[in-house]
């Protein structure tokens, strides 16, 4: 199977999904990673284990129509079989997401339904819950609202800050990410009208 990864930045998500399939010896192959800036220090990395690259510059785009037309045929180059967001900070156009409907996984940092959109640490101190974390999810037009496959929960902690807590939760990140996409490559994952099924064993 191939697996297409959009990222915008750090791409630390990616790369720990780019080391699990390695290191567990998936039966697929991280075909390309793909950013919309040129700068997103996640290519480094990518580029360096030897996995194609590419950036796709919403920047060089009037539209996000125009935009997300060239960013699925840059990727439908790789034939893929998953489309993976990792940090990529781009809201979809129907039409883009419709295309990859039932084949395309975001991680989310919160516990969705809650804190949708940007700033989630920050969302979740100012609400004072005391447990947040992160979902994957499959992703729908409406932006962090597709239906989730899998979460983790971290505790808030007297004291924590944006970065305290944004770090715990990327732990989990880095944990979750790889599980839910392995689940996927196996067959074991998948979405029936608007419904997740995720087989046991
Ligand atoms: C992660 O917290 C992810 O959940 C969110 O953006 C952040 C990206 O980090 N969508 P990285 O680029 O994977 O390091």
């Amino acid at each position: 199977k191939n697996i297409v990864i959009l990222i915008s930045g750090r791409g630390s998500n990616m790369e720990a999904v780019v080391r699990a399939a390695k290191a567990e010896q998936w039966p697929a192959r991280i075909a390309a990673v793909i950013s919309n800036r040129a700068d997103a220090q996640g290519l480094v990395f990518a580029a360096e284990q030897g996995i194609a690259t590419a950036v796709v510059a919403n920047k060089d785009y009037a539209s996000r129509a125009e935009f997300d037309a060239a960013l699925q045929q840059v990727i439908d180059g790789f034939a893929p079989d998953l489309v993976v967001l990792a940090g990529f900070m781009r809201i979809l156009t129907e039409p883009f997401v419709e295309h990859y409907a039932g084949r395309m996984l975001n991680i989310h940092p919160s516990l969705l339904p809650l804190f949708p959109g940007m700033a989630t640490h920050r969302q979740a101190l100012d609400a004072g819950v005391t447990e947040h974390g992160a979902t994957v999810h499959f992703v729908t037009a409406e932006l962090d609202h597709g239906p989730a496959v899998a979460s983790a929960t971290v505790p808030v902690l007297p004291g924590d800050t944006e970065d305290s807590l944004s770090a715990r939760v990327l732990v989990q990140e880095h944990l979750l990410y790889p599980r839910a996409i392995r689940l996927f490559i196996d067959d074991k994952l998948s979405i029936e009208h608007g419904q997740v099924r995720v087989d046991p064993q």
